[in-house]
């Protein structure tokens, strides 16, 4: 049986008083890929929030890797391997692609502020390693020939590849991706699930959330359904596609 990287229980969330997450528990098994779909307003964001640490449940307990992180801060949530895109990209004004990618991986030097300022031999060749990784993710993504162009100047598609080079680049096991190809043409979607698929052979689990459920149904092995707070299904895509209780979510009465 494949081992849970992450697991909800029983957790609640209200936003002054009007509840947006409610009782909601369920688990994301290891390198695999895990869907939450649910109609708008479900709460599937609000889950991805309490997740990495931006809000904390009033209620329940959030699991990664056995490790309680109910209180932990998004920097040390992010520093245990968890890393996240919203539905909003963000990224900064005067940085090329390779430079983001760069950056992303400061947080993995040991080497301290002082040392790179000195210049000493481990800043050097924690630089130098970097440099090598930075190369190897961009090419993995398939961002090498924008290497040098700043990353807000490429297509919304384009943007989106060097998120998860950064995520790639901060060292994630887990990533969560909040609708990763909302806005997107059917060929810049098909380019996205490709690199979600490939990532789960590196060792990397994704856990997304997703309107399309083109992409919903081709890519994931489990797929969760939210309504109003809760989890109202689970299964295989093929198990959701068939379930009474999510047509009914979808459709209304
Ligand atoms: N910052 C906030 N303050 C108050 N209420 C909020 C806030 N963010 C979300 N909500 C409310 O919480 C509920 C869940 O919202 P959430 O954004 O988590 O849903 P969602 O499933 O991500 O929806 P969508 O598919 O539209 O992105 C909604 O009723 C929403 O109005
Ligand atoms: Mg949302």
């Amino acid at each position: 049986m494949q081992s849970n990287i992450l697991t909800l229980s029983e957790v609640s969330f209200s936003y002054n008083g009007v509840k947006a997450v409610s009782n909601l528990s369920m688990n994301v098994k290891k390198d695999r890929i895990t869907s939450l779909i649910g109609p708008n307003g479900a709460g599937k964001t609000t889950a991805f929030k309490l997740i990495c640490g931006e809000i904390h449940p009033q209620e329940g307990n959030i699991f990664y890797k056995e490790e309680k992180i109910n209180k932990f801060s998004p920097h040390r949530i992010a520093a245990m391997g968890i890393a996240w895109t919203f539905q909003n990209i963000r990224l900064f004004p005067s940085l090329t692609v390779r430079e983001h990618v760069n950056l992303s991986q400061y947080t993995r030097y040991n080497s301290s502020l002082l040392d790179s300022i000195i210049g000493t031999t481990l800043f050097k060749q924690e630089r130098m390693i970097s440099a090598r990784r930075t190369e190897e993710i961009m090419k993995r993504v398939k961002l090498e020939e924008y290497a040098d162009e700043p990353a807000v100047n490429l297509p919304y598609g384009l943007q989106r590849r060097v998120e998860f080079a950064r995520a790639l680049g901060v060292g994630a096991t887990l990533i969560l991706l909040d609708e990763p190809t909302a806005g997107m043409n059917i060929q810049e979607s098909n380019d996205i699930m490709e690199l979600i698929t490939s990532l789960t052979n590196i060792d990397i689990t994704i856990f997304l959330v997703e309107h399309d459920m083109r992409v919903v149904m081709n890519i994931s092995s489990e797929v969760w359904v939210m309504n109003e707070g809760t989890i109202i299904s689970s299964g295989t895509p093929e198990e959701i596609r068939r379930d009474p209780l999510v047509i009914k979510a979808y459709l209304g009465e």
